[in-house]
């Protein structure tokens, strides 16, 4: 299940730039690289690498969700201990904070949780154009004075430009440095590997 019910995101959705725009790349590519736990400091190596405490990243992948999640190097940009499930504290390190929960439903939905609110990502394949898709960006805010604050310490912009960029270089071919070979890492690649097999699923095993 999700860490979120729907009935959780508020009613207040805040007019956003570029709530809808089609951007280079497929959806499946998208949405494999959202799941990617390398990109983030690839892709993300001036953004969010920079706020986010790697090493505590977590990915679990349940039936029909996967949820991304990690703990902030300042535990003032992070969730407050109550807003969360308790699974999600640390019990040796209680001053730890929870920078977002990520959250994903296949086959193209995100629910990205912040202290700030949701952000909602949803992409879209195009009819007859599968090298482009429309993404659809949503903000439903909870905290408006941190909401204030989500470019400078959440990076909602950037980290958005750059995920939109690399999809663009990955489209343009191998010779694209965005373009990961290379061997399988069972342990790090897990949630790219779970949509693999969730297509394959929905694809090829009866239900
Ligand atoms: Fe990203």
């Amino acid at each position: 299940m999700p860490t979120f019910s729907f009935s959780s995101i508020p009613d207040n959705r805040v007019p956003i730039k570029n709530k809808e725009e089609v951007v280079d790349g497929n959806w499946k590519q998208h949405v494999r690289n959202y799941l990617d736990y390398f990109h983030i400091k690839g892709i993300h190596a001036k953004s969010f690498a920079k706020v986010v405490d790697i090493n505590s990243y977590r990915t679990e992948c349940n039936p029909h969700s996967v949820l991304q999640w990690a703990y902030t190097k300042d535990p003032a940009h992070g969730f407050e201990p109550h807003e969360l499930p308790r699974r999600f504290q640390d019990l040796n390190h209680l001053e730890k904070r929870v920078y977002a929960l990520w959250d994903f439903i296949p086959p193209n939905f995100a629910s990205n949780h912040y202290p700030w609110g949701y952000s909602i990502n949803v992409w879209m394949p195009i009819k007859n154009n599968p090298i482009q898709t429309r993404l659809y960006r949503y903000h439903y805010v909870t905290d408006m004075e941190k909401y204030e604050k989500k470019d400078e310490i959440w990076k909602d912009n950037e980290v958005n430009l750059e995920d939109i960029d690399a999809m663009r270089e990955a489209l343009r071919g191998a010779k694209s440095r965005f373009a990961r070979r290379g061997p399988f890492s069972p342990d790090k690649e897990q949630a790219a590997h779970w949509f693999h097999r969730w297509i394959y699923k929905m694809m090829f095993e009866k239900y």
